[in-house]
């Protein structure tokens, strides 16, 4: 099995939330399982500055409109690409700035899409499978069936992974020229969208296999409550459809060997914990209130889709209750606002950091006690694992992949890793967080449901081999076609 792995992003080389995290995760997993595969991503200025690169001397002409972009190919090692072009992603950031995307997003990643398998071909590197990610990527699938649709490609499937139906990549119906695509694909049976082009649609329509990164967000995206006017589409391939569960990076995320936290800690002992708790305490000036007071956090992009607006319609509340906040994200900049307000309002109970700070991060799932995700809607989310991963308890809403990783404490059987809410109101919220509470006064049962938590195997064994099955199926399919 030859894979290449078509993303935006992937960790190490560049990140900015959880899709980096995925496809440098699964990539990592592969090698340890010989698998040969490889990456293409753009070549970014961050990862220049960071990475030694060679070029490989191999050169594309990439059209994209009505002109032609000159692409170079940098490589790290025999199997990650990077495909550059200065015009398009020598800039500081990957899709655009705090005063908004960039705007020529539909050019930049037309030319990727196309210079994939542009590069496959400079190359020779002819894949079984592509596995393409999110709407950046999609349009690689129906290349491949359209103007990619040749013998050097007659065999290579292709798979796309939606890891959040939020973001489509939907652009201006007058720049479908862009994609070089003939006009039959600007109907509603191809790309067009209410009139605009939509680019993941074009993965949607085309891939041998489509993917979520949850079972239960895999069945939510069929309807219109979570489809975002593609839920119609995705019925369509029903067949086609699977959710597998995110993992996250066990090496990077042990509190056994983590040097980014202050006090390292298993399972068996948690006294570490404590010091990462304490520490944390002081670094974010909280007060230590009442003995008993938990202090819950919240780490992640401040979007609407994290369930900031309900979290911020209890807080005030969940302070007098008796806990401490602590939030680390950036975002909306609505959110980032009415959190610093907060703050002010609340000294010695509520800190937030507004930023990206990784290191802070491991900080902060060390030395809490529960992590907040109160999301509206959830694919998957990486948070939540990684809390459960240093005994920090998630409580959150009952969707996506938050349903599918975390189980409910049931008081009478006493066994659960968490606690969940159905309803997307603020009440809800507290409530949930007061039986997290109840819980956590009781010491030995909080004991033994931070253990269960932390017990939760969510490395990638299982998943990438799923993705593996799934590459299998695809091939398969794609060769009876060929044949
Ligand atoms: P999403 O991809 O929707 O943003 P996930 O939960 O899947 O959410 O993944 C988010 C990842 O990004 C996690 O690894 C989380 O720790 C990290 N992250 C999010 N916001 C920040 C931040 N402000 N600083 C550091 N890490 C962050
Ligand atoms: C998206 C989703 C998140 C998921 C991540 C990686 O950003 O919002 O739930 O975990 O992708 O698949």
């Amino acid at each position: 099995m030859k894979l290449l792995m078509a993303a935006s992003e992937a960790a190490p080389y560049i990140k900015t939330g959880g899709l980096g995290d995925v496809t440098g995760a699964l990539l990592k997993e592969f090698g340890k399982a010989d698998i040969e595969a490889f990456l293409m991503l753009p070549l970014y200025r961050r990862i220049r500055e960071k990475f030694p690169l060679s070029d490989t001397g191999h050169r594309m002409r990439i059209p994209v409109g009505s002109r032609r972009h000159e692409g170079r190919i940098f490589s790290h090692g025999d199997s990650l690409f990077f495909l550059e072009c200065e015009e398009f992603f020598d800039r500081s950031e990957l899709y655009g700035t705090p005063a908004g995307d960039y705007p020529d997003n539909p050019a930049r990643f037309a030319f990727f899409a196309r210079a994939v398998p542009e590069a496959c071909a400079e190359l020779g590197l002819r894949p079984d499978v592509i596995h393409c990610n999110d709407w950046q990527t999609a349009l690689v699938p129906l290349y491949l069936k359209t103007l990619y649709d040749t013998p050097f490609f007659r065999e290579t499937a292709t798979v796309m992974t939606v890891h959040n139906l939020g973001y489509q990549g939907v652009f201006d119906g007058v720049l479908f020229s862009l994609t070089g695509l003939g006009p039959e694909w600007f109907t509603p049976e191809g790309i067009e969208f209410y009139g605009k082009i939509n680019l993941l649609k074009a993965g949607l329509i085309s891939a041998d296999i489509i993917t979520t990164v949850s079972e239960t967000y895999a069945e939510e995206v069929m309807s219109a409550e979570f489809g975002f006017g593609l839920d119609g589409v995705l019925r369509k391939r029903a067949g086609d459809l699977y959710g597998v569960v995110n993992g996250i990076d066990t090496d990077e995320w042990d509190p056994a060997t983590d040097p980014l936290i202050p006090a390292r800690y298993d399972r068996r002992d948690l006294s570490g914990k404590g010091v990462c708790r304490k520490e944390l305490v002081g670094e974010c000036t909280l007060d230590r209130g009442e003995k008993n007071a938990p202090l819950v956090a919240m780490v992640g992009r401040l979007s609407a889709q994290k369930g900031i607006d309900i979290f911020l319609e209890a807080a005030e509340e969940v302070v007098s209750m008796g806990a401490r906040i602590v939030v680390l994200g950036r975002g909306d900049e609505h959110f980032q606002e009415r959190l610093i307000d907060l703050a002010d309002r609340q000294k010695g109970s509520v800190f937030v950091k507004i930023g990206y700070d990784e290191a802070f991060a491991h900080r902060v799932y060390a030395g809490s006690d529960i992590l907040l995700m109160p999301s509206l809607y959830e694919p998957c989310g990486l948070s939540q694992l990684i809390a459960m991963r240093y005994g920090t308890v998630p409580v959150a809403r009952r969707t996506g992949g938050l349903a599918d990783t975390i189980m409910d404490y049931a008081p009478l059987r006493d066994t659960g890793t968490g606690f969940l809410f159905r309803d997307y109101r603020a009440e809800c919220l507290r409530e949930c967080l007061n039986r997290a509470f109840c819980a956590y006064t009781a010491g030995p049962k909080w004991k033994k449901i931070r253990r269960a938590a932390m017990s939760r195997d969510s490395s990638w064994k299982a998943s990438s081999m799923k993705y593996l099955d799934l590459y299998r199926i695809a091939l398969g399919r794609k060769r009876r076609e060929a044949e």
